[in-house]
């Protein structure tokens, strides 16, 4: 076998490199990793790198090719890369210590202070590690608070990784409302029958489902902006007065608009204040922060005096609360509360997005630039979608094939995913951006 220390050693006895090939660390990934991927990723072998490091909004790989960054971390890097105010921070932390457990630490209760102060429904938090604990404890304070298990969500709405979420994210056939079916092997047959699902900006539909099942449904969890489809004028307003009518809990899930739309999140962009609302991604400026947040009677179902009571909803982690995500949270959040941070990104981001348009409408190509805020894609279809039967009709062959010509042109995207433009994109990155995006029009056009 290939092994990491083989390989320096023979570059370095043959001279050729200081470190490991880009070809030498994909041997070793397909020895180690499933599909030599990351997750959910397996990116086809022309266009796969490996990173070496970030700076703001750019990557660099092994090879020494330098890449224009839109995946972000996922979203959750709104300050770019190695943003200094927060390297500086997370030094700080490293001194005093990378993790402590089981009592509290200065930086976390700072970081659910400002939390608190920043989240419109929340009077409390709850610790986790990711977004996708977020949402699993969201559930099940919910279930706790209420007595009852079912939970609505809605069709193409990604909530994480775990048994609940998974159902109906990237349904193949037409749904059968609201039953939804798994997007993963590996779930308990039965745990289907406590999800219910939906079509996203269908008031009427929701109605419908929530009060036929309001005996048993705890709540429903919804993303304010599902992947990028934007909800209707109206839609959450419903939502939330459905959600109040039927005495069902209306949980956000602000894992990506948290810190990404306003400070505030979706509930200060849109003005619709949920129940329960879980977080991840910029909370943790790029550390493991994740958290669920809400008003002090629903939050104390998991107050740990209570615990071995009936009613307690139990939440632990080894990382909650972890100083280095928390400090590089704080940090974080110090720079999204100067003024005029969201309008600066808002205004920016717009602009590259009208720029990219031009481009696609020079081509004749019929793809729209989706997107408001930060959040922006290119897509081959009409008009925007309004739901995720909308979304599925894109010609997705073309925009997946487009992403990866920009690939090749020096941009970092990941076919057909929703992209994240950061604070710290320049100018210049902009401009390479169109080039990038012109030349893989051309190519696309031209068929070379
Ligand atoms: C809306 C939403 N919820 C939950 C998650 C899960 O977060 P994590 O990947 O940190 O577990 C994601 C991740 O992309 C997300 O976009």
């Amino acid at each position: 076998m290939t092994t990491a220390k083989k390989v320096i050693e023979d570059n370095a006895e043959a001279g050729i490199f200081n470190s490991m090939s880009h070809e030498a660390y994909y041997q070793i990934a397909g020895q180690v990793l499933p599909g030599a991927g990351l997750g959910g990723y397996a990116l086809p072998e022309d266009v796969r790198f490996v990173i070496h490091k970030g700076e703001a909004g750019r990557l660099l790989d092994v090879r020494g090719k330098w890449f224009i960054d839109y995946v972000g971390g996922a979203g959750a890097l709104i300050l770019g890369h190695a943003f200094p105010s927060v390297v500086h921070s997370v030094r700080e932390a490293a001194n005093d210590g990378l993790h402590f457990f089981g009592t509290l630490n200065e930086r976390c209760i700072k970081l659910a202070e400002e939390l608190v102060e920043a989240i419109p429904c929340a009077e409390k938090i709850a610790y986790a590690t990711t977004g996708s604990e977020a949402t699993f404890y969201a559930m099940r304070i919910a279930r706790a608070y209420t007595g009852r298990s079912k939970i609505l969500k809605c069709e193409g709405g990604y909530h994480g990784n775990h048994d609940y979420s998974t159902f109906s994210v990237s349904p193949r056939a037409v749904s059968n409302f609201p039953v939804g079916r798994p997007d993963t092997a590996g779930i308990p047959g039965n745990l289907g029958e406590n999800i219910l699902v939906g079509p996203f900006n269908d008031l009427e539909a929701i109605r419908e489902i929530v009060k036929s099942h309001k005996d048993d449904l705890a709540a429903v969890i919804i993303e304010p902006v599902q992947r990028i489809i934007f909800p209707q004028e109206g839609f959450l307003e419903g939502l939330r007065s459905i959600c109040s009518e039927n005495d069902v809990l209306l949980i956000f899930d602000e894992v990506v608009t948290g810190f990404r739309l306003a400070y505030g999140g979706a509930q200060e962009y849109f003005g619709v204040i949920p129940d329960l609302a879980s977080y991840g991604k910029i909370i943790g400026g790029g550390g493991p922060i994740g958290c669920v947040a809400g008003p002090k009677e629903i939050m104390e179902q998991c107050n740990p005096i209570n615990r071995g009571k009936e009613n307690y909803a139990f939440i632990n982690g080894t990382l909650h609360g972890n100083p280095i995500g928390s400090a590089a949270g704080l940090a974080t959040l110090a720079e999204l509360k100067k003024p005029d941070f969201y309008e600066a990104l808002h205004s920016r981001s717009k602009h590259l997005q009208s720029i990219c348009q031009e481009v696609l409408d020079r081509h004749n190509l019929p793809a729209l630039t989706i997107g408001r805020g930060s959040l922006w894609q290119i897509v081959f279809m009409a008009k925007e979608p309004s739901d995720y039967s909308d979304f599925i009709q894109a010609d997705m062959a073309s925009t997946r094939e487009l992403d990866l010509l920009q690939m090749h042109n020096g941009l970092y995207v990941l076919p057909a995913v929703r992209r994240f433009v950061s604070a710290v994109h320049t100018d210049k990155d902009f401009e390479d951006t169109v080039e990038a995006l012109d030349a893989a029009c051309k190519t696309m056009v031209n068929g070379n």
